[in-house]
């Protein structure tokens, strides 16, 4: 099982070394992976990283870019790609994200594809639609690259909000995908520990993306001994 801590933009210099003297009083573990702001991520070197984001550009004049090769070169391993927030936020689109999918796959890294439908399209009983138009992305890319790329299924109404989707439909829905797209499956949004020991038992996930959890130094102490 795979555990991708998004600490989003969070924590100052001090705050995530006081959380490192923690945290690394118990074994570092490969697959608890941690994606603090990009600029913090020399803070967190000899711990399993991850980025939150990357430029679609190669090295070159790309003022503000941090580009897939420097990120490779801080000892980073996954790259999250079209995060919901970076969807809304900056406006990503397939374009963008394919770009971007390019250039962590040439840094040899492994992207993690976000994808998740709306309050609304869960609503209206479109989440399968939703889904089936975000993987077309899939298809840019020849068949037998697909496992390279990692999938986390995040409703977007669940980020944040404390509320989940049920177990069963987690389930259904992480199956539906793996029959679409043949590759690792992450599940995200509003997890907590109990929660991601329930949904463990699930054998088709492939492990989770955890936002706020990831800030709490206790639960993560948890994640590092129980997992
Ligand atoms: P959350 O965030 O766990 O705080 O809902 C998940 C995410 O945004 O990846």
């Amino acid at each position: 099982m795979l555990y991708i801590l998004n600490q989003k933009s969070h924590f100052t210099k001090e705050e995530l070394l006081l959380y490192r003297k923690e945290i690394e009083k118990y074994p570092l573990k490969d697959n608890v992976v941690f994606a603090p702001s990009t600029c913090f991520l020399p803070l967190l070197e000899g711990f399993s990283l991850a980025a939150q984001d990357v430029s679609p550009f190669q090295v070159g004049a790309y003022t503000g870019d941090v580009n897939a090769s420097s990120l490779a070169s801080l000892g980073v391993s996954y790259v999250l790609i079209g995060h919901s927030e970076r969807r809304k936020y900056w406006k990503e689109d397939i374009d963008l994200l394919e770009q971007k999918i390019r250039r962590v796959l040439e840094a040899s890294m492994i992207p993690i594809l976000c994808i998740g439908e709306t309050k609304e399209e869960y609503q209206n009983g479109k989440t399968i639609e939703s889904l089936e138009k975000s993987l077309l992305i899939f298809e840019r890319f020849p068949q037998e690259m697909w496992k390279n790329i990692i999938i986390a299924y995040e409703p977007i109404w669940s980020i944040g909000t404390g509320k989940s989707l049920e177990k069963e439909s987690i389930e259904k829905i992480v199956s539906w995908i793996k029959g679409k797209v043949l590759t690792k499956v992450l599940y995200g949004g509003s997890l907590y520990f109990p929660l991601i020991q329930e949904l463990r038992k699930n054998t088709s996930l492939d492990g989770f993306l955890i936002g706020g959890m990831s800030l709490k130094v206790e639960e993560i102490i948890r994640l590092l001994q129980e997992s």
